[in-house]
């Protein structure tokens, strides 16, 4: 039987990490990051469809999409976290665990960083423990996929 497969989705200029603001979303990169999911997917027997975009329509599309195939969704949509409430009727339009992530701890920061559309449909949010943060949301979504 193939492996239930999570959908993580990445957010506008979550290919910069490595070299963005390092201080505060550290040093490893988005590839990286592919590789914790890969490696903490298999050993829980899930696999990973890890995507990136910087266009807020694309991650509309892709989260429309999700219910037919995937079994859950990883979503650290940057910046459009706290703007996209395109991004919050996509998520309301399916009916899957959704896991919200962020690298950094959104209410340490700037008060614009405090609000975000993807927590009023997301199941849980996991924020502050950089990359880790994706291992513990597979985990997360381990424990919700039916
Ligand atoms: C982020 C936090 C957002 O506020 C920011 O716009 C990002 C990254 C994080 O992972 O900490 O792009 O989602």
């Amino acid at each position: 039987m193939m492996p239930k497969q999570i959908l993580i989705l990445n957010g506008p200029n979550l290919n910069m990490l490595g070299s963005r603001e390092p201080m505060v979303y550290g040093e490893q990169t988005l590839d990286d990051i592919h590789k914790i999911c890969n490696t903490a997917a298999s050993q829980l027997s899930l696999s990973v469809d890890f995507r990136f975009s910087n266009s807020e329509g694309e991650l509309v599309d892709w989260i429309q999409s999700a219910a037919d195939k995937h079994a859950a969704i990883i979503l650290n949509a940057g910046a459009y976290t706290h703007t996209s409430i395109a991004i919050l009727d996509a998520l309301r339009t399916i009916d899957i665990p959704i896991i919200e992530v962020h690298l950094s701890n959104i209410f340490q920061r700037e008060e614009f960083r405090h609000i975000s559309y993807v927590s009023k449909a997301a199941d849980g949010v996991i924020c502050g423990f950089g990359s880790q943060g994706y291992e513990l949301a597979i985990h997360a979504s381990a424990k919700l996929i039916p």
